[in-house]
């Protein structure tokens, strides 16, 4: 998205991604665009297929003691709403706008090292398709993942971190079965967080709450279907539908912020400087405004040679990343069984439920966070 946004303002730039074209196309992802993130992706153009496949979502359901109580996002936000769509189809669909109007996209590099960026011409070094290149550029972007080598590259005193780990992950499951719910349901049970989502009107995606050092081969299909059942099933007879699973996997959860989201000429953005819980759908959102924030500075810097908005990238991100940092670790607490040996942090939980779902105030404010507070 930033490539596309500076494309469109007239500036170039080469994106260096060191996994496959296949690889970033296939692997699945989040798949909740807040309202900020889909009329970003119609003002700059890449909005048609989004339009066309993607699913407006103006509720959602949270379901404990085998009920389930929809809140009304929509009614509670002034018409704001969140729409399902694949990360992996953004991705695609950026790929193709990139592909059809020609700046550099390289996949497959490695050995990539970044140098100079504190001086006014940084430089990337890397190999790609055996052969060894530099480029050297006015900035750089780290949108390179928590895993990237950015981050690692700032001196560790100009950074300060701040980390929490979670004592559950999230078992993940793709299925080929029609959505028995036409809104995502999220499950605090005895057993454990059980999450309902899609992908479109014949794929199903689901989450189990499970234990960070799980193995995948301990959960066979049949034990994940009749984990599902009962942890989102409600009173009313309500289920998901049962259907082959395609893909499976294990995430572990935590919470990490980088600050500043600058060095020199460095700028961080989305996971390379902020990691938050999934229970909130906010990390490909986060790094939806990073990106947005810096093309935004990067075009008056171009335009007008200030770098007034530059420097204030940084702080104002973490505003906003604080903001969700708030509300994942809200949500994930209030939705996950803790095994503190201790009742009392269960029953506060249901009390907590209690209170949300009879409280308009306390909806309103689940909702203005889960669709997203405006880009600028
Ligand atoms: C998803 O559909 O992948 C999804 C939905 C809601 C979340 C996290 C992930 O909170």
């Amino acid at each position: 998205m930033l490539g596309h946004l500076l494309h469109r303002a007239g500036i170039d730039s080469v994106i260096l991604e060191d996994r496959s074209q296949d690889y970033v196309i296939e692997r699945v992802r989040a798949g909740v665009l807040e309202q900020g993130t889909v009329d970003l992706m119609h003002a700059s153009g890449v909005g048609d297929r989004l339009a066309r496949e993607g699913m407006r979502h103006e509720g959602i359901y949270i379901a404990f003691r085998g009920d389930r109580h929809r809140i009304d996002m929509a009614g509670l936000t002034g018409g704001r709403a969140i729409t399902i769509y694949g990360q992996n189809e953004v991705v695609k669909d950026l790929i193709a706008a990139r592909a059809a109007t020609g700046p550099p996209l390289l996949f497959g590099i490695s050995d990539v090292s970044i140098a100079d960026f504190e001086t006014s011409m940084p430089a990337i070094r890397f190999r790609h398709e055996g052969a060894p290149h530099e480029v050297r550029c006015q900035f750089i972007a780290g949108c390179d993942g928590s895993h990237g080598i950015c981050r690692p590259s700032i001196p560790a005193a100009h950074l300060q971190l701040y980390e929490r780990e979670y004592p559950f992950a999230w078992l993940g499951v793709l299925a080929n079965a029609p959505p028995s719910s036409d809104e995502l349901v999220y499950s605090l049970h005895d057993r454990g967080f059980a999450l309902f989502s899609m992908r479109s009107a014949s794929v199903t995606r689901l989450y189990l709450q499970c234990a960070p050092d799980d193995d995948i081969d301990n959960w066979s299909d049949d034990r994940i279907w009749s984990e599902l059942i009962v942890r989102l099933g409600t009173n009313d007879g309500w289920k998901p539908n049962v259907g082959t699973i395609v893909q499976k996997g294990i995430t572990p959860m935590r919470s990490f912020v980088a600050e500043p989201m600058r060095c020199g000429r460095l700028f961080l953005a989305g996971d390379a400087a902020h990691i938050v819980p999934p229970t909130g759908a906010k990390g490909l959102n986060l790094a939806m405004a990073d990106v947005y924030r810096l093309a935004t500075a990067l075009e008056s810097f171009y335009r007008t040679g200030s770098e007034a908005l530059l420097d204030g990238y940084s702080a104002r991100g973490s505003t906003r990343t604080w903001r969700a940092q708030r509300f994942s670790w809200w949500m994930t607490s209030m939705l996950h069984r803790q095994d503190t040996g201790n009742p009392f942090d269960y029953r506060r939980q249901l009390a907590e439920l209690d209170y949300l779902v009879s409280s308009r105030a306390a909806m309103t404010s689940l909702a203005e966070n889960y669709v997203g507070t405006p880009f600028d």
